[in-house]
């Protein structure tokens, strides 16, 4: 099994912190270890193969510094722009495809797909599920795993099981990418619905193939940008004219969905549930509720010194300055040397409102 770390994200939603120049899955946000670390610790003992991280240029050496740290030889992917996950992972199972012996008559190996900047609390409990997939996935199958919904939230994809069983899996029937807020409390009252994890586990052929049969201007676009990559130290260069051509789409629009709708007889898409305290960290808040807090409900994170005094259920990050707050309840605050920003901590989920602004101010 060789992993396949997505790792080309914007990271929005974490800002100030996470920047197009050192998105989130660079930043240490619980721990010692960075969101990429963290990702790449997590697979000791499940997979002994090297892992493939995918990243845009301009993050390769954080991405070279922080896999090495973590003790990993790695090979690196790099993409002179980002065209989001379907065309990432079809990149991978690409260059994993060109690295296998010639003539070799082994099947294809089996890509475990994985997010960069999520954070997983029980690492055997996501070990066990990916092992769930394998009989599955090695029979050719696209594996997903599933996490039990505890709200409606429209920021991910919603799988449905049905009462199939595939090799230990349950066969999904419906997979449906970010459904607006309505048809998502639908899915949470139907009760047999998971949010997609983001992380996948397919074959590199059956990949490819899907890819091909669904978003054939996508895999040729791809091809095209592999044919001529350039090697360098552990770097794998894509060709950045024809990757410029490819089309911008994630795995869960070009392939989960249509690969989901297909007939009950064809069904190609299984799915595992996870049950390992998972977060993705989308917002603040969601920092919040996985990190460690004091008695008042107080986390704080950063370098800086921080003094809450009659101040509850908030989240402080500092960078170095002394932060200091009187008689506040349910706040965000994130001082960086050169932004702040103070919220409410229900409203963070639209700091991306901010973060357009400051585009459009260039
Ligand atoms: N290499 C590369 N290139 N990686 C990318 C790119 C890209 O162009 N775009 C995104 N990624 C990486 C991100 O860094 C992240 O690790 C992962 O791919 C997923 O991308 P997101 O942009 O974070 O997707 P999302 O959170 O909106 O939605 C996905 O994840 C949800 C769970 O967190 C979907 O799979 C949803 O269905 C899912 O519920
Ligand atoms: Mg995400």
């Amino acid at each position: 099994m060789i992993p396949v770390i997505m790792a080309g994200g914007s990271g929005t939603r974490l800002w100030p912190l996470s920047r197009t120049a050192y998105p989130k899955q660079f930043l240490k946000l619980n721990g010692q270890l960075t969101m990429l670390q963290q990702t790449a610790a997590r697979l000791d003992g499940l997979s002994n193969q090297d892992p493939v991280v995918i990243c845009n240029e301009a993050h390769r050496f954080l991405v070279a510094e922080q896999m090495l740290l973590g003790g990993k030889k790695t090979s690196i992917i790099l993409e002179p722009v980002g065209r989001n996950t379907a065309p990432a992972i079809a990149l991978a199972a690409l260059q994993v495809m060109k690295d296998l012996p010639e003539g070799e008559a082994a099947p294809a190996p089996v890509l475990l797909i994985l997010a960069a900047d999520h954070v997983i609390q029980n690492v055997s409990a996501f070990q066990a599920a990916a092992k769930q997939l394998l009989p599955a996935v090695k029979a050719g199958k696209f594996g997903t795993l599933g996490i039990v919904p505890t709200e409606a939230a429209t920021g991910y994809g919603y799988i449905q099981a049905g009462s199939d069983a595939e090799n230990d899996c349950q066969v999904v029937q419906t997979f449906v990418e970010k459904p607006d807020a309505a048809t998502a409390q639908q899915y949470l009252d139907a009760g047999n619905y998971f949010w997609n994890s983001g992380m996948f586990m397919v074959r590199a052929d059956r990949y490819l193939e899907e890819l091909e049969r669904f978003r054939p201007d996508i895999h040729a676009a791809c091809v095209k940008a592999m044919a001529a990559t350039v090697a360098d130290m552990d770097f794998v260069r894509v060709d950045a004219e024809a990757f410029a051509q490819c089309p911008d789409e994630s795995i869960d629009y070009a392939i989960m969905e249509p690969l989901s709708a297909l007939d009950a007889g064809e069904a190609q898409v299984v799915v595992a549930p996870l049950d390992a305290g998972w977060s993705d960290v989308g917002s603040w808040s969601a920092l919040w509720d996985i990190a460690e807090k004091c008695e008042n409900g107080n986390a704080t994170l950063g370098g800086g010194d921080v003094i809450l005094e009659d101040t509850s259920n908030s989240f402080v990050y500092s960078d170095t300055r002394l932060v200091t707050t009187l008689g506040l309840g349910g706040i965000v605050i994130v001082d960086t040397p050169d932004a702040l920003l103070v919220a409410s901590k229900d409203k963070v989920q639209e700091v991306k409102k901010i973060v357009a602004q400051i585009k459009q101010q260039g």
